[in-house]
């Protein structure tokens, strides 16, 4: 796989010229709008990455955003996330893109948050650059038809972020893109929160017609474009929990603008599986609830996933326990009919 071409600097002025073009390029304007021509950098501060640093090896994914490669970088393995050409040539989504980037690099570490390890902002070679989760996405494991997962490590998962949720919040970080596709999972099995604080600038850049966006998890008030607040996050976290249950997209065999006009018009919801455990069903329903202000915060979140995990372990042990209760009583009875059988035989000679 080859890395991505760096776009050379010099080529956009180039093809400005050949297009009869006089604009200064968008990237111009912005340092104009911040005013100062190391404006840019400057907000990257210490997490700024020069571009030559990186190795690039697979490319591991796309997104809206652009796409996503493994590599390395000072011996670390890193995912590499290039910010497409779209988003790189406007001046105003380079701003909010800055904006973004200052909200990740001052939220403080934690376990189940992606770590942002650096960041290259030297047009126009743009890249988020993270530590690489071997595992990929929650969407990958979930839609993977032979992934087997129990329900210990299910809610394992969810707990893990809904931990991380609860830390964003609790530093007023709104996610606002929270889905399967954007809880990553790292060698360990631990999840990790991705992609927070990027989907303003998604949004400026998509229109609600694509097939899998983000839609099927967005909140009726978001979807509505109405005032929301950290609730939104929560009602996506209902999703994300009822993806785990059903192992299926959200509103399937719906599009985008579908799934939006089915919760915003009628309040839909997908079905419950009926072999969901009864806590998080109802937990679910809670989360996913019609008034932003009747969802639980993160923090009870985290208390009722750790109950029921609690409560998960607890009946594997026992189950765990039963059957080998049973081998044992199994294997005793196989012993004693052998024993039997050497007496009857012995009794016969
Ligand atoms: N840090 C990482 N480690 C491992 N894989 C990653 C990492 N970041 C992204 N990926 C992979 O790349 C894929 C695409 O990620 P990306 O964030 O670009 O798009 P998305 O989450 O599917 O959609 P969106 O553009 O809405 O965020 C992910 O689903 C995941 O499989
Ligand atoms: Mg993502």
């Amino acid at each position: 796989m080859l890395p991505p071409a760096p776009r050379v600097p010099g080529q956009q002025q180039q093809m400005q010229q050949q297009q009869g073009q006089q604009q200064p390029p968008p990237w111009r304007q912005l340092q104009a709008d911040l005013g100062h021509a190391a404006a840019i950098s400057a907000v990257a501060g210490d997490k700024e990455i020069a571009f030559e640093e990186l190795q690039f090896g697979q490319q591991i994914g796309e997104g809206g955003f652009g796409k996503v490669y493994y590599g390395t970088w000072r011996n670390t393995a890193v995912a590499i996330k290039v910010l497409n050409a779209q988003a790189a040539d406007s001046g105003k989504l380079m701003a909010e893109f800055m904006r973004e980037v200052t909200t990740m690099t001052r939220l403080p570490e934690h376990q189940h948050v992606l770590k942002l390890l650096g960041v290259c902002t030297q047009q126009p070679n743009l890249a988020l650059v993270t530590q690489y989760c071997s595992k990929g996405s929650l969407y990958g494991l979930l839609h993977s038809p032979g992934c087997y997962l129990s329900w210990v490590e299910v809610v394992a998962m969810l707990l893990g972020a809904a931990r991380g949720m609860e830390h964003l919040h609790a530093n007023s970080v709104l996610h606002r893109d929270l889905k399967s596709g954007n809880l990553l999972v790292d060698g360990d099995g631990c999840v990790k929160v991705a992609d927070f604080g990027l989907s303003r600038l998604y949004h400026g850049m998509h229109t609600m017609t694509g097939g899998l966006g983000t839609f099927q998890w967005m909140a009726p008030e978001v979807l509505a474009n109405q005032r929301y607040s950290n609730k939104a996050d929560v009602y996506s976290f209902g999703m994300v929990m009822w993806e785990c249950c059903a192992r299926q997209v959200p509103f399937e065999g719906l599009n985008g603008v579908q799934a939006a006009l089915a919760v915003m018009a009628r309040g839909a919801r997908p079905d419950i599986p009926p072999h969901t455990p009864p806590g998080l069903a109802a937990l679910i329903q809670e989360c996913w609830a019609p008034v932003p202000e009747q969802r639980p915060g993160f923090d009870v979140v985290v208390l009722r996933l750790q109950e029921l995990l609690q409560s998960l372990q607890q009946a594997e042990v026992t189950a765990a326990a039963a059957a080998a209760a049973n081998a044992t009583a199994a294997s005793f009875n196989a012993a004693a009919a052998t024993a039997a059988g050497y007496n009857v035989a012995a009794g016969m000679g």
